[in-house]
């Protein structure tokens, strides 16, 4: 399902330009400079529902999918205290960024695979504020995000290569181990926290 808001075309126009920058560098690169400018100009309003959180988990919903392009433009709310296990982008790349609030960002580094057991090392910790954005590209795709703070909402605006209906979650086993699950991923509707 995808949204209407104001600024929506303008923002849609300068991802599908970013599309065609050349590599998967130079892509991240103008996608993230495109979610820079949009948050720094201030003239996109998201949809009401995502300044809405969910008290069951972080809520996803969905603004735009490219029928030309293929790419996915996911947002994401955070309360306080919500946050993701280590997981990974089911080999997409994707750039973030945050909108409101900020999030912390653990990225993972995979030291060794064992069917489906992982071992990973912490490779860095952002801190992640309004106006900012990361990428992912794969193989370096596993991380966690949480809210960083405790009494604020946090949203971020996602831009996945594809349609992601599914990633790995990484539990941690009794060693220093981690177990990969596949993990359906849903969307929020707006009728689920629109009273
Ligand atoms: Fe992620």
């Amino acid at each position: 399902m995808e949204m209407n808001f104001a600024g929506r075309d303008q923002l849609i126009r300068s991802f599908d330009a970013a599309i065609g920058a050349g590599d998967t560098v130079q892509v991240m690169r103008a996608l993230r400079s495109a979610l820079c400018d949009a948050i720094h100009a201030g003239d996109v309003q998201l949809p009401d529902c995502v300044f809405e959180g969910n008290a069951e988990h972080y809520a996803r919903r969905e603004l735009y999918r490219s029928p030309e392009h293929g790419y996915c433009v996911i947002a994401m709310t955070w309360s306080p205290g919500q946050g993701t296990p280590i997981h990974d982008h089911a080999g997409m790349w994707c750039v973030e960024g945050v909108w409101q609030g900020a999030l912390e960002v653990v990225q993972y580094e995979l030291r060794e695979q064992a069917g489906s057991r992982y071992r990973f090392i912490p490779a860095g910790v952002i801190q992640a504020g309004a106006g900012s954005a990361g990428s992912l590209i794969p193989p370096h795709e596993h991380h966690t995000i949480c809210n960083a703070s405790a009494s604020e909402l946090a949203i971020s605006v996602h831009v996945y290569q594809d349609q992601m209906t599914h990633c790995g979650v990484f539990e941690p086993e009794h060693d220093d181990w981690y177990q990969r699950h596949e993990h359906t991923l849903t969307l929020d509707t707006p009728a689920a926290v629109d009273h």
